[in-house]
């Protein structure tokens, strides 16, 4: 039986993802960008969520958050994450395992000026990942926050920000019949990247 030879040529794995994105963003119902984001708890247990991805270039994969969720007390003390992106619709499968670092303060300002008023309320509402006693606490805060900023801007909280993941291994995984899928892994080494194929 012949499987043939590798679809994936590309040397650089950004060029690669921004192809099958653009292809996932086309046929995706919803959320393409939506990423399964894997951070470490102090004990070393490994903690998983989605969140959404909002922006990528070659220096890495921008989402936003509350800093003093779990998610974000978890990078504090260890910057190391694992994400996957899976598309269905295209069959296809990207992992990640890098680092994770905040962007800058004006990066999150303007990205949370462009938010729409409710969703700004909200960010100051919720105390993400709190416990809550019941859904009304969560309705009065965010009333009474947006009251107090009726016909005023709404700052961002300093609490709330963009993230940067900063990749140092990306796996572009290809669902082929019997199993025969395609991998390719690329890593980071001496300020390159390094491709090599893996068995399915
Ligand atoms: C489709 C989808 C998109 C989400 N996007 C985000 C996001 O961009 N940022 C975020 O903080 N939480 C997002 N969430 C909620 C998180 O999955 C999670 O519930 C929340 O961040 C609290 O996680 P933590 O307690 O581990 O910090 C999203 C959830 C779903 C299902």
């Amino acid at each position: 039986m012949k499987i043939g030879l590798s679809k994936i040529r590309e040397r650089n794995p950004y060029i690669l993802f921004n192809k099958w994105f653009e292809s996932a963003s086309k046929k995706e119902i919803s959320d393409p960008n939506a990423i399964s984001l894997s951070t470490v708890d102090s004990k070393g247990q490994p903690n998983v969520r989605i969140v959404l991805m909002k922006s990528f270039n070659e220096d890495g994969l921008t989402f936003f958050t509350n800093s003093n969720s779990s998610k974000g007390k978890e990078i504090e003390s260890n910057t190391n994450i694992a994400a996957c992106f899976y598309w269905k619709s295209i069959e296809k499968q990207v992992r990640i395992r890098g680092k994770v670092r905040k962007i800058s303060a004006k990066d999150s300002d303007e990205y949370f000026s462009s938010r729409d008023r409710n969703s700004r309320i909200g960010a100051w509402a919720s105390l993400q990942s709190k416990a809550l006693k019941n859904r009304s606490e969560l309705e009065k805060r965010f009333n009474s926050i947006s009251k107090k900023y009726k016909n005023k801007e709404i700052p961002r909280p300093s609490h709330w920000g963009g993230f940067l993941i900063k990749p140092v291994e990306i796996e572009f995984w290809h669902n082929k019949p019997y199993r025969l899928h395609e991998r390719a892994v690329f890593k980071f080494k001496k300020g390159k990247w390094v491709k090599s194929f893996l068995y399915p």
